[in-house]
């Protein structure tokens, strides 16, 4: 369509409108100034709340979108000014929680509904999955992304995305790429070698991109190997597009840098949140020739196509009103698939009746999901003492009454500044929990029927967590499962414990005091149900690990290589944390793990590491228990595509309904590059099973899935050999194998983003 302007009485020039087939049209008719308006955000047309936007042409007909968070639901503020209506989003399953279900149909569905409440609020993208690997368990945006497996976590991640795109609006795929520390985000350079970039760092990145066509990816803050990832063409043109074939577009993770121009070039779309500064870089650099205009005019026809596809463009009218009910029945329902059983001597689950001595801040405060821009604005959070009311158990009433009102003090304190947690980005701190002397445990074993003991962890954006305190349990924790265990087990009562916390702590020192140990994470806003559904059996669980819980910290192959470890743990408890994980007004002083971060471990991260070099661990990648056991039968496999179809048959032979998670692990044929024990491959999940009921699942991977870097040469290759198929219930508990023959393939490919000095990496075979 084109309309005619009139300006002072004169026809002026002719003004296209935009629509999907006049993109060029609209591009040649724009001006500089606004080429450049389009590539940087503005605050205008935003929701309430929404983290950003793209800004308004009306000349062109183009309008504004809307740019919001995620991942664990839609982030906008829950009430307006003179409004009475509220616009509370649903608390969903943190990343983590949906990579262990191991169930990409589930997932989607999650997102499916997730994705409408984006589409009914008004935004056109969710800034959302979080997907970086879980390189250290540290990192304090674990809880946001998924796994330390590649393939686990770009799966996942490409269902979250098919699930929310399905709605018509869209996902930015977050932190491209290496962003696996918080402290000094904004200037870290993470330093890694090619082959553990491809074959881990970029991998799930690469799994999502080609499966599930994301409309926009968020580059990171950090550097990789030297350059800011925002100005990287190696990394958003040489990888992203020319080798993965992405189509959509890149913004920046929400920071003004002063290199506005390289990131232009490089194939960066669109600055967020956007400044007038960056607006102007842009318009000079076109003026003065050090910004070619035809990399400006790409970028710009590129945000057309996205501004094309949006409800807001669309003029969808939304309603305000998504299905906030049926969305909290689905996370009740759902979350148990990614709660992981630790331990089970037998007293779970337990008859939804007696008195239950209930312990631990966090089980009167739950915790939800993480701070930072992962939090979301919730209608409520179904505290785990609410859960277990509501299921039927009486909670011993003077505990309770004691919890509350040590709740409520600490937070006061925490409110007039005087401690009280440390200090987040959005969203509550958890509370540090408070003694119980054990004259009163042991009164309390006397009068109850059994113990729940609820240990509470939380984490965000702008920080990472701490080996001392953190990771591992606080001395009050400690004395707190030693007290309780000798005293109800004195009076022959068992204790449960339930982990809500949001990345992995240590176990192996008190695993063997509890009788049952739940690991709930931070499933979303029905926490409380959530875990008294599985403590009472309503729901099985049919979590399984992500990632592996190691022994001890120092066990972690990159533990020498992250911030606050060894030594450095106890100098910096002051962190350099805050809103943008800066270094608090610092210079840069080339401090290892702060400024520049070596990722010395290369591809010997999680069980990769402790399968191959036979480190025992706390509890192993993949495991999870089940209050019914499954049988696998004897499997098939045959070559297919360069690599491999398979089916096994999975028997519930217990005695409750339950659903299992069937892991395909490969060890590659010897001789060529070094590999790990055995990688995964594929993965699949039964239906709810029935006592007695049989499921096949079938599983393939092809060549290119099983192949490996081979630096020198540039070149993913894939062996030719004896490749052992290995069906796993986790990385060590393997009840199945086959084997077939594979043939040698192999892909060149450029060399992007190589090290500016050569990375000393640890030798583990
Ligand atoms: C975070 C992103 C988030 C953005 C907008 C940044 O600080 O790193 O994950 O999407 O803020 O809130």
């Amino acid at each position: 369509m084109t309309a005619t302007a009139v300006i002072c009485g004169a026809v002026a020039w002719a003004q296209p409108k935009l629509s999907a087939d006049n993109i060029d049209e609209v591009l040649k008719a724009m001006t500089l100034e606004e080429k450049a308006t389009l590539v940087v955000g503005g605050r205008g047309n935003s929701v309430p709340g929404a983290a950003g936007a793209t800004q308004a042409i009306p000349r062109l007909g183009i309008p504004g979108t809307v740019l919001a968070d995620g991942p664990a639901g839609l982030r906008i503020s829950p009430t307006r000014q003179g409004d009475s209506q509220t616009y509370y989003c649903t608390g969903f399953p943190v990343g983590t929680v949906l990579a262990c279900t191991w169930n990409t149909e589930l997932v989607e569905q999650l997102t499916t509904a997730m994705g409408q409440e984006v589409h009914e609020y008004g935004v056109d993208v969710l800034l959302a999955p979080g997907m970086n690997l879980h390189r250290n368990p540290l990192c304090g945006r674990n809880f946001e992304y998924f796994s330390e497996d590649p393939l686990l976590s770009g799966k996942i991640s490409a269902a979250y995305v098919k699930g929310i795109q399905k709605n018509d609006v869209g996902v930015s795929v977050k932190h491209f790429a290496g962003n696996d520390q918080e402290i000094n985000r904004s200037e870290n350079d993470a330093r890694i070698g090619q082959r553990a970039l491809r074959e881990l760092y970029l991998k799930n990145f690469e799994i999502t991109i080609r499966e599930a066509k994301p409309w926009t990816i968020m580059s990171s803050y950090n550097k990789i190997n030297g350059t800011y990832t925002q100005q990287s063409h190696d990394l958003l043109t040489g990888f992203l597009r020319d080798e993965w074939g992405y189509q959509g577009i890149v913004m920046t993770d929400w920071g003004n840098k002063a290199g506005t121009v390289n990131a232009v070039h490089a194939g960066n779309d669109l600055m967020e949140p956007g400044a007038a500064s960056e607006t102007q870089r842009i318009v000079e650099a076109v003026n003065n020739g050090t910004l070619d205009v035809a990399d400006l005019d790409r970028n710009v026809r590129r945000m057309l196509e996205y501004i094309v596809k949006t409800p807001n463009f669309k003029g969808y009218k939304y309603s305000n009103k998504p299905d906030l009910d049926g969305h909290a029945r689905m996370v009740r329902e759902s979350a148990p698939e990614g709660m992981v059983l630790l331990k089970n001597n037998g007293n779970l689950p337990m008859e939804a009746k007696g008195n239950i001595a209930l312990f631990g801040l966090s089980a009167y405060k739950s915790i939800a999901g993480g701070t930072g821009s992962g939090n979301v604005n919730k209608p409520y959070i179904r505290n785990i003492s609410e859960g277990l009311e509501g299921a039927g158990f009486t909670l011993d009433s003077r505990l309770a009454d004691f919890y509350a009102k040590h709740r409520d003090y600490v937070a006061s304190q925490s409110a007039l500044g005087m401690g009280g947690g440390r200090n987040v980005m959005l969203g509550e701190a958890v509370l540090p929990e408070v003694a119980i002397n054990q004259a009163a445990i042991q009164s309390c074993a006397q009068r109850n029927d059994a113990a729940v003991i609820v240990i509470g962890r939380n984490a965000g954006e702008g920080d990472d967590r701490r080996m001392v305190d953190d990771f591992e349990l606080t001395d009050i924790e400690r004395s707190l499962i030693r007290d309780v265990c000798n005293e109800f087990h004195k009076a022959g009562k068992k204790v449960t414990v339930v982990m809500n916390i949001g990345g992995v702590i240590e176990t192996a020192s008190w695993k063997s005091q509890p009788d049952a140990i739940l690991l709930a994470w931070t499933p979303g806003q029905e926490v409380g149900n959530s875990v008294a559904d599985i403590l009472t059996g309503k729901s099985n669980p049919s979590g399984k690990l992500s990632m592996t819980f190691p022994l001890s910290y120092l066990d972690i192959p990159s533990s020498q290589n992250f911030p606050y470890t060894g030594q450095q743990a106890r100098q910096q408890q002051g962190g350099f944390g805050g809103f943008g994980g800066g270094r608090g007004g610092q210079q840069n002083a080339g401090t290892r793990n702060i400024d520049y971060t070596t990722y010395a471990e290369g591809i010997w991260v999680g069980y990769r590491y402790f399968n191959t070099a036979g480190v025992e661990v706390s509890y192993p990648f993949g495991y999870g228990l089940s209050y019914t056991t499954f049988e696998y039968s004897k499997p098939t496999v045959k070559a297919k595509d360069g690599g491999f179809e398979a089916t096994i048959t999975v028997k519930n032979t217990g005695k409750v309904a339950g659903k299992e998670a069937v892991e395909i692990y490969v060890s590659a044929p010897g001789g060529g590059l070094v590999k790990p024990e055995s990688e995964l491959k594929a993965f699949g999940k039964t239906r709810l099973l029935q006592p007695g009921e049989s499921q096949t699942l079938t599983f393939k991977a092809d060549a290119y899935t099983l192949a490996s870097f081979n630096e020198e040469a540039s070149e993913w290759q894939t062996a030719a050999g004896k490749y052992t198929v290995k069906f796993g219930a986790s990385a060590t508990d393997i009840r199945a194998t086959a084997t077939f023959s594979g043939k040698a393939k192999s892909w060149k490919v450029e060399k992007l983003l190589l090290p500016q000095q050569p990375i000393q990496e640890i030798a583990v075979r």
